[in-house]
Formats: C-alpha cells, sequence, structure tokens
C-alpha cells in the first residue's frame, strides 16, 4: 500500500507540467473521477482496518500534494498568458508612412486641370513613333536639322524609320487626323531626345503640347488663352510676354515669357535680371499641317502650344537641377505635398 502511494508520489513530482495540455493531463490522469488517486481511494476498502487510518491520511497528503502541483502550475500559466495577451494602451501606434506625389505628376495634374476648365480634353499617343507623325505632317523639310541623328534616338533607319518621339506635336497629328474641327485638346506626355546629361538637360523630360481648332481662331485667341493659363498657375499678377520665333509647324510662331514669380521682376539670378521667364512655344498652325491631316485650311484655323513640364517644375519648386526629378531619391520626392 505505501510501496503504491509513494511509486505516485514520485510519478507526480517527475510529471512536466508546462502548457494548458499537458495540465489537464495531469488532472485526469491523478485527479479525475478514473484518476489514480480516485483509484487509491477506492482500494482503502480492502485495507485491514489497523492500517486504515495511516493508509487514509497519505492517501490525503497525496491528494493535497497533487492539486497543490495543479492549482500552482495553472496559476503560472494563466499569468504568463495573461502578460503575453497584455495590451499596453499608451504605446503609440505604428506610423503610417504617407507617399507623396511626384513633382511632376503634381505639376503635369495642375496643368491639365487649368485647360480642362476651359474645355481642353487630353490626348496621349505612343512615345515610339514613326517619321510622319513627329516629322512630316508637322511640316518638317526633309534636311531639317531636329532629324539628325543628334537629338532623336532613332529606333529603326531606313524605309520605315522609327524613333522616340522628340515632342508630342505627333499626338496632335494623330488627333487631327482622327476628329474633326472643332478640336480642343492638350497632349502630356514624356518626350525624347539625344542630348547629354546635366543640371540643364536630360535625354527625356515631359511636355504638355495644346491644339486649338475652329472656325476663325486668332492670334488674340492664343495670346489670352495663354494669359489666362499663367495666371492660373503663377497668380493673378502674372504676366505673358510673346517674342517671335520659329517652328516648322506654326505661322506665325512665338516664344512665351511670364514675368519672373521669384523676384516680382525686379531681376534675381533664376530670370537672369531680366525679369522674364521662358515658359513654353506658340504660333497659328501652319496652313500645312492642317492639310497634311485632311483638314481644310480655307475654312479652319488653329493654334498651338507646348510646354515642358519640368520646367515649370523648376519655376514653381525653385528646382534648379533636371537630374534630381529622375534620381528617385526619396529625401528630394517627400518635400513635394498635394492632392492626388
Ligand atoms: N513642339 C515644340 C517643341 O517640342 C513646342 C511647340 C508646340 C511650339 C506647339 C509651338 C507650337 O519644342
Amino acid at each position: 500500500m505505501k510501496e503504491k502511494i509513494s511509486e505516485i508520489e514520485s510519478d507526480i513530482l517527475k510529471e512536466s507540467l508546462s502548457n494548458a495540455k499537458e495540465i489537464e493531463n495531469f488532472r485526469i490522469k491523478y485527479l479525475g473521477s478514473k484518476g489514480k488517486i480516485k483509484g487509491l481511494f477506492a482500494w482503502l476498502k480492502e485495507v485491514p482496518n489497523e492500517e486504515k487510518r495511516e493508509a487514509g491520511q497519505l492517501m490525503n497528503g497525496l491528494r493535497n500534494k497533487a492539486q497543490e502541483i495543479f492549482d500552482t502550475a495553472k496559476e503560472k500559466l494563466s499569468t504568463t498568458s495573461e502578460e503575453a495577451n497584455k495590451i499596453d494602451l499608451s504605446r503609440p501606434g505604428d506610423q503610417i508612412e504617407v507617399g507623396a506625389r511626384h513633382p511632376l505628376s503634381l505639376v503635369r495634374s495642375e496643368i491639365i486641370e487649368i485647360f480642362n476648365r476651359i474645355g481642353f480634353t487630353v490626348s496621349e499617343g505612343p512615345e515610339i513613333e514613326d517619321d510622319w507623325h513627329n516629322f512630316s505632317a508637322l511640316n518638317f523639310p526633309p534636311e531639317h536639322p531636329a532629324r539628325d541623328m543628334q537629338d532623336t534616338f532613332f529606333i529603326e533607319k531606313g524605309e520605315k524609320e522609327m524613333a522616340l518621339r522628340t515632342h508630342t506635336s505627333s499626338v496632335q497629328v494623330r488627333v487631327m487626323e482622327n476628329d474633326k474641327p472643332p478640336i480642343r485638346t492638350i497632349s502630356p506626355g514624356r518626350v525624347y531626345r539625344n542630348e547629354a546629361i546635366s543640371a540643364r538637360a536630360h535625354c527625356f523630360f515631359h511636355q504638355v503640347e495644346g491644339l486649338y481648332i475652329d472656325k476663325d481662331v486668332s492670334f488674340a485667341d492664343l495670346k489670352q488663352t495663354l494669359l489666362y493659363f499663367a495666371k492660373e498657375l503663377f497668380g493673378e499678377k502674372a504676366k505673358i510676354r510673346l517674342r517671335p520665333s520659329y517652328f516648322p509647324f506654326t505661322e506665325p510662331s512665338a516664344e512665351v515669357d511670364v514675368s519672373c514669380t521669384i523676384c516680382n521682376s525686379k531681376g534675381c539670378n533664376v530670370c537672369k535680371y531680366t525679369g522674364w521667364l521662358e515658359i513654353l512655344g506658340c504660333g497659328m498652325v501652319d496652313p500645312n499641317v492642317l492639310e497634311a491631316s485632311g483638314i481644310d485650311s480655307k475654312e479652319f484655323t488653329g493654334f498651338a502650344f507646348g510646354m515642358g513640364v519640368e520646367r515649370i517644375a523648376q519655376l514653381k519648386y525653385k528646382v534648379n537641377d533636371l537630374r534630381l526629378y529622375s534620381e528617385n531619391d526619396v529625401r528630394f520626392l517627400k518635400q513635394f505635398t498635394g492632392g492626388i
């Protein structure tokens, strides 16, 4: 009898009680209604009377010991799991990193928005263009220097010449070919020119070009549209100035300056002490260009303009090195905020 009790006792002490499952098994094995200790008590009946007292005490001792081991293990488990589940409500939350839009996207959206307000739609076209849409339809004579390898990235030379577009005027040719006037559209997009990369030039940049064709469109309409644009973009005080220029696809052509927003036209190193900043090229669409796309130049006239998004961003954000726009340095990109 005693042997049996001390055998169970030494078993109890050997049990591992490190998780909920082991603790429950312990309970079933020793303390449960079919457990070993209960079994011992049933056996008590068969113990001779003179030994009953001692045996009962030993059994009670054993049961109490098992119960105590069980209770302590259970208690320990509940405090450790409580510890693990404890939520520290005073802990600051994880920071959500809010992204920022690229400065060029911000400026492009702003330009599009300004022209949308006066009825211009957005048109897009391929970045790999044929000679017709990039040059010929735009009245570039065959020997024009812009077709030279110097400026254009050719993809295929020869009969079917393909190149990376050098301007988004190519998209406007596609619009003129497919739509009938009135046409009022802007073409934002990436363009490519074979230039050495420096702070002032890159082998690709972004443009927004505009085209308006209808009956009786005049140079006054062009000038007024551009004045509206400059005021919307740079503020009510902005002034514009047009200087005669040359583009194969417009006649007459002009280059447009906006009054320097940085020094209020007083003169600074950005405007090179002239008070003016060049922002875009424009002109009345050459009748040859209209005819090349099947538009009757006796019935319709139009104006076109084109600007570099980097150039505008440079003026808005005072970032003078063009390379920063494509280096994807997060420290640079994080600084710009604006609506989505
Ligand atoms: N396509 C010209 C350029 O890339 C810009 C321009 C567009 C000029 C329309 C006049 C009219 O520089």
